[in-house]
């Protein structure tokens, strides 16, 4: 039997995952479901914009007294950030965190939370599965729509000298129980929850282009595409409660989708530019997403002509696929533009370094997962394009 002709995936995902405007109020539940005692929150400081996050914090301090909260956590967090957080859950002898906030804060957590059990240098554990003890539980409400942090096995942080983006990677770094609530969505500022939007776009069709994806990997990325899609239809009014909703859980699904599979050359750029301009992580893809679809040409074609048929059945009836494809990339594009999420120029200061770049991206160890091999030519090409 030839080994490459069937797919065996182990499905990774939290043993909880609670969908739907409201759900964040199980919460508690959930916690002293689980036994919980000594919850330490973390979160970001846009917590005290959003009643729903306040009423989250409210909750927890009603069920526990003094429920403490960290709300240090930047755009970008870096390993440095994570250990901080660590040292408070030891401190305070914690026996979990709940993540309240974008990306950023849940993969904070999820960093913090094995630096709480394990020793040494969070950097220390970049790979798959290079620490021994079991990290904390991380209970994840994301607050944005975008990175499915909140059902993945992998926290990326940024490093210094030189600056650069680590993943570090386990089955044990899923957060036991996702909450995905869209009313804290509500308060997320339309351009940010775009640049999100592309993000989850990103996960879903990266997964779905993968040759290497299993069926159940590529069935979540295409009905997560498929969503994310009808909501950018609605350009810069997206953000109506509806959508929200659909975004909610579509950034969720596409999550599952790449968490089982992995993500491809969009990523690689848009976490070199990461890097190396701090630029943040959702705008870098939005700008990466159409010119890479694009530089693929035919050769995703038919698989991208699926998804565009699905959202717009009578628009493009009786075009071709690459009509189809170029219909997908423009709608994309303007959804990107109408939310005024950035170019690659602005992202990066005006000054993109395209040798480097395309030096760091061939790099990532995402860089083998696209449709086709991409060497640092493939990516100057791409980035040369843009500009
Ligand atoms: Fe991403």
């Amino acid at each position: 039997m030839n080994a490459l002709a069937y797919s065996d995936l182990k499905l990774l995902a939290p043993r909880r995952i609670l969908t739907g405007a409201g759900c964040r109020h199980a919460l508690v539940d959930l916690l002293t479901g689980d036994g919980r005692q000594r919850p330490l929150i973390v979160s970001d400081p846009r917590i005290g914009d959003s009643p729903a996050l306040q009423d989250v914090v409210s909750v927890l301090r009603r069920t526990w007294g003094a429920v403490p909260l960290t709300a240090d956590v930047p755009g970008e967090p870096d390993v440095d950030c994570a250990e901080a957080i660590a040292a408070l859950l030891k401190a305070g002898q914690h026996d979990c965190v709940v993540a309240i906030g974008g990306g950023s804060v849940i993969d904070a957590a999820k960093g913090a939370a094995v630096a709480a059990t394990n020793p040494g240098r969070l950097a220390d554990y970049e790979g798959f599965d290079l620490f021994s003890a079991d990290p904390l539980p991380v209970y994840a409400l994301p607050t944005t729509a975008g990175t499915g942090s909140e059902v993945t096995r992998v926290t990326v942080l940024g490093v210094n000298n030189p600056p650069r983006k680590i993943s570090i990677k386990g089955a044990r770094l899923v957060p036991c129980a996702a909450v995905v609530d869209p009313d804290f969505l509500r308060t997320v500022p339309a351009r940010v929850g775009a640049a999100a939007a592309t993000d989850a776009l990103t996960h879903a069709l990266e997964t779905y282009l993968r040759p290497a994806s299993s069926p159940v990997s590529r069935a979540l990325g295409l009905r997560a595409a498929t969503m994310i899609l009808r909501v950018m239809r609605a350009g810069a009014g997206y953000a109506e409660p509806a959508h929200l909703e659909a975004l909610a859980t579509a950034s969720m699904l596409a999550g599952l989708a790449f968490g089982n599979s992995d993500v491809g050359p969009v990523h690689c750029l848009a976490e070199s530019i990461g890097a190396v301009y701090k630029a943040p992580h959702g705008a870098a893809n939005a700008v990466f997403l159409g010119p890479v679809l694009g530089y693929y040409g035919a050769l995703v074609a038919e698989p991208l002509a699926e998804v565009a048929r699905t959202v717009w059945p009578s628009e493009l009836a009786g075009l071709d696929d690459a009509a189809a494809t170029r219909a997908l990339v423009s709608a994309v594009d303007a959804f990107v533009a109408a939310n005024a999420v950035g170019t690659v120029t602005s992202l990066c200061g005006g000054a993109l370094d395209i040798e480097h770049i395309a030096a760091l991206a061939v790099t990532n160890n995402s860089n083998a997962s696209g449709p086709i091999p991409m060497a640092i030519a493939d990516y100057r090409a791409i980035m040369v394009s843009m500009l």
